[in-house]
């Protein structure tokens, strides 16, 4: 339940400004939490949504570099690009800042650091670091090339693509100043280290609170923890940050992971500014009653869950409020592959805004969430989302509605007589979804929200094919007044549903409507027209996607890529993300008896087979055929995922998937069968 007497303060980490979005970070950070928003106002909670560009530290100045510009320009560019791309995808900050921002930022992240200082949570200390002596300047680890102590490829500074590890630019061998090319020498130079160590137990016992945290983010915060916290590095030799306020701190700056979330702070306060209320960005900060909610993606959750909280913990002026809900998401891949910018294997947010309407991007993202695991964003996916989903189900529902009360009763909201049953039945329905949903996304279970939205749809739908008001025009027309007097009534309520997936589209089913002001979350579900009232001009809400436009996208992004054509072919990802228990028991993995078996007509690799799952036959089809003889397998009792989508393989009908083990990247397959005698159809866990 939103608790309106209290305040939320919603952030999306602020992204850096070296380059266009893509949108693997909008579905991780960004599109969930403009949802959580859109509701909240909708449910008349206090809420601010606050973000803005994070610009500062080598991610920026090896951009500028790379583009022969100055990192504040580049700032400049992609700050300005990536707000104008967030609001074309209708992305609803209260406050969208930036970190470069000198008046308020700089002072701020000084103070933080000063009082962090002052009570004795930072310690100094001597380090050794490559130094180039021709460009006069210490070299941060992504500014060095090298060979790799480990296997001697070519690697950068902090990571080494060959073999995947993750170095330290003085561990390389023959080491180069990426930005002249001469050698660097290792150099003593000093840092200022924030002692985590000194916060450890208070962490412990602070996340040790928090049951409502999603797994993935507890457990890996509680794992940290646990290991061993070490002191941190907060500062940098770099000319491109917020200075040090030191005076023996003189040429470095802050280190842009602790300048950065310093910006949530400044941020508000510039939204203050804005209103012209001065000191009300405190209502929100400097009170521990506020509930914070950062939305970030999981490479960001060490540093939201334990080194932000320890800032602000020990701040001693004021007390800051604390993150209540770090929702976290897990990577979105494109095409079977890991995006990647620097291959450009990524879909940039602007770009495909050219092409297709905010709504359909936001509708398909939220579909395919990278919620609880890593999902893929393929073309086709989002095609059949946008014309099967969104358009036929959605779409279609307001059409014909709307459109039949415009093309045979003037337009107007017709007048309800007695309700039926039905009608009844399918406005409690209306009702139940509306709470539930409520509940996932406080949960922050946006997919499964959006589908429960589009449930409402369907039943909508499903409501309309069997009242047929198209059969009772001229027979009964009280009765078909009724039927779209109580359609007008849900699509009211799906303005509301709606409005945090798809606003573009809710706000058009206002206009059509003629309701001035989103309902809110509590009236939305009882919304009754005035009858008579005159209906807005009748629009397609959801244009459907030509395959042809599809294969485009494809192509694209092929071309554009710099991966080889061999390595565009979509591979299996090979990063496996941690499942639960619930996760394994949805795979419905069981015993089965293979009855017969058979070669696949001219398929080579295939065979067929007749298997008993326990009391019930099916017949599958597997790629084994290179690495076993049909009647090799007959009589053996195998593991099957029963549960499976049913496929055509060449020809051929597959109910079900055997389990086998690849050796050596396919030299040889074995299929996994059972210890001693089972009978088929066991339940496999
Ligand atoms: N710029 C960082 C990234 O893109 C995120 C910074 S989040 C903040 O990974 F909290 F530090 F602002
Ligand atoms: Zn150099």
């Amino acid at each position: 339940m939103v608790e309106k007497n209290r305040k939320y303060l919603v952030t999306s980490a602020l992204p850096y400004a070296n380059g266009p979005l893509h949108i693997g970070q909008i579905a991780g950070a960004y599109l969930p939490a403009d949802i959580y928003v859109r509701y909240l106002r909708l449910a008349g909670a206090d809420v601010i949504y606050i973000c803005g560009s994070d610009e500062h530290g080598v991610p920026i100045t090896v951009v500028a570099e790379q583009e022969g510009m100055t990192p504040q320009e580049i700032a400049d560019k992609y700050h300005f690009a990536n707000k104008r791309a967030f609001e074309r995808f209708g992305m609803s900050f209260d406050n969208y800042s930036r970190t470069s921002l000198r008046e308020i930022h700089y002072p701020l992240a000084q103070q933080f650091f000063t009082e962090l200082n002052d009570a004795g949570y930072i310690i100094v200390k001597e380090s050794e670091q490559l130094y180039c002596h021709d460009c006069e300047r210490f070299l941060p680890d992504r500014y060095v090339s090298g060979k790799c102590p480990h296997c001697g490829a070519e690697a950068r500074g902090d990571q080494c693509d060959e073999c995947g590890r993750w170095l330290a630019a003085l561990e390389l061998e023959e080491p180069v100043c990426k930005v002249c090319g001469s050698t660097p020498e290792p150099r003593k130079t000093t840092h200022w280290y924030l002692e985590l160590p000194k916060f450890a137990d208070w962490l412990r016992e602070w996340i040790g609170t928090k049951a409502d945290w999603r797994d993935n983010v507890r457990r890996f915060c509680l794992g940290w923890i646990d290991e061993g916290l070490e002191d941190r590095a907060i500062t940098r030799d770099i000319t491109w940050g917020v200075p040090v306020p030191l005076p023996e701190a003189e040429g470095k700056v802050l280190y842009v992971w602790f300048d950065a979330p310093i910006g949530y702070i400044s941020s508000t306060i510039e939204w203050a500014e804005n209103l012209g209320e001065p000191d009300r960005w405190k209502d929100y900060w400097q009170n521990t009653e506020t509930k914070m909610v950062h939305f970030i993606g999981k490479d960001n959750i060490v540093f939201h869950a334990i080194v932000w909280p320890a800032m602000l913990h020990g701040q001693t002026s004021v007390e800051y409020v604390l993150p209540g809900q770090i929702p976290a998401n897990e990577f979105l891949n494109l095409e079977g592959r890991q995006m990647s910018t620097s291959n450009n294997w990524a879909v940039w947010l602007d770009e495909l805004l050219d092409d297709f309407p905010a709504d359909t991007v936001r509708y398909a993202l939220t579909a395919n969430a990278p919620e609880t695991r890593d999902s893929d964003f393929t073309f086709r996916d989002f095609g059949s989302r946008v014309n099967d989903e969104l358009a036929d189900i959605f779409g279609n529902f307001i059409n014909r509605s709307l459109g039949f009360i415009a093309r045979y009763l003037g337009n107007k909201v017709p007048e309800p007589g007695e309700l039926s049953a039905q009608d009844r039945e399918l406005l409690d329905y209306v009702s139940a979804q509306t709470a539930r949903v409520s509940e996932l996304i406080e949960n922050f279970e946006m997919k499964n929200a959006q589908l429960e939205v589009m449930n409402v749809a369907r039943a909508a739908n499903k409501y309309y094919n069997d009242e047929e008001p198209w059969a009772r025009r001229e027979d009964d027309p009280a009765r078909c007044g009724t039927i779209l007097n109580v359609c007008c009534r849900v699509v009211g309520a799906l303005s509301t549903a709606m409005e945090p997936f798809t606003p573009f589209a809710a706000g058009e089913l206002r206009r059509m409507l003629g309701i001035k002001e989103a309902l809110s979350w509590e009236e939305a579900p009882g919304y009754e027209p005035a009858a008579g009232a005159e209906l807005g001009e009748v629009k397609i809400l959801v244009q459907k996607i030509p395959d042809e436009e599809i294969d485009r996208q494809i192509e694209k992004l092929k071309a554009q890529s710099a991966l080889a054509d061999d390595d565009v072919k979509p591979e299996e990802v090979t990063t496996v993300s941690e499942v639960n228990f619930d996760d394994v028991t949805k795979l419905g993995l069981v015993t089965a008896k293979v009855l017969e078996c058979d070669k696949v007509e001219g398929a080579d690799k295939l065979l067929v087979m007749k298997i008993d799952i326990g009391g019930e036959e099916r017949q599958i089809v597997a790629g084994i055929a290179p690495w076993y003889q049909p009647e090799e397998l007959v009589g053996k009792v195998i593991v099957v995922v029963a549960n499976m989508v049913p496929a055509t393989i060449r020809g051929v009908d597959s109910r079900g998937m055997l389990l086998a083990a690849s050796v050596g990247d396919d030299e040889d397959v074995r299929v996994i069968t059972v210890d001693g005698d089972v009978p088929p159809g066991c339940k496999v866990t």
